[in-house]
């Protein structure tokens, strides 16, 4: 299973990547507008940090608009995935740029049936956001099942389940029992993966008998 990093923090980016754990980068305009910083130069720095694909998400809601956009963002650097919402126009870019060979995203999918839409479209990725569809009292995790599963029915399909909006580890346990191929994280639900109490007591008992011993490695 491959596991974005969901941040355009630059820093944030670079800590994670060097423990090798970080395949690609997802950001939204929410994301970069938190950031503080202009689009194109954080998207630059962050395909510099990992050779994963990196999604930069387009703001125009008009086809032209948003093709213009995707062909401007792809040229920043041979990483970068388009990112276009799921709406008529949407997929419409998703197969220009599929068809020129541009890795697409298709975010902001809530339902199975728009995820087959995508992968008809010819995203390289379809993100359906979990956290979000939780937040309104539908089953997240339950659009994931059913994604999967279609997309298993029709191998020709070749889009990837990129399970978005995680709120917690949960999230991303049950992500990778149902086989998506990717989760994109938050930096804090990434490094609450490494912990549990068992594993810091644990560490503790260790290192108070070895100082008993008096001995030293090195
Ligand atoms: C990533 O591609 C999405 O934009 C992101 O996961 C959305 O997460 P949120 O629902 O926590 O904003």
């Amino acid at each position: 299973m491959k596991f974005f990093v969901d941040t355009a923090e630059v820093q944030e980016i670079r800590e994670l990547a060097a423990t090798g754990l970080v395949d690609g980068v997802t950001t939204n305009p929410s994301l970069i507008a938190k950031s503080g910083r202009k689009m194109a130069e954080v998207i630059a720095e962050i395909c510099a940090i990992t050779p994963g694909p990196v999604s930069a998400e387009v703001t125009a809601t008009d086809y032209a608009g948003m093709l213009a956009e995707g062909r401007y963002l792809r040229d920043i650097a041979k990483n970068v995935a388009v990112k276009v919402p799921l709406t008529e126009a949407g997929l419409h870019t998703c197969r220009t740029l599929a068809n020129e060979k541009t890795q697409v995203n298709v975010t902001l999918c809530f339902s199975a049936n728009q995820a087959l839409l995508a992968a008809k479209a010819g995203a390289a990725y379809v993100s359906p956001f979990v956290g979000r569809l939780d937040d309104i009292g539908q089953d997240g995790m339950a659009v994931i099942a059913d994604i999967v599963q279609i997309y298993r029915n029709y191998p020709h399909l070749k889009t990837e389940v990129l399970v978005a909006s995680i709120r917690h580890p949960m999230h991303l346990l049950t992500s990778a029992k149902l086989g998506a191929q990717v989760a994109t994280l938050p930096p804090a639900v990434i490094r609450q993966l490494f912990k549990h109490p068992l594993t810091d007591r644990g560490l503790d008992a260790f290192l108070a008998d070895w100082k008993k011993t008096g001995q030293s490695i090195l």
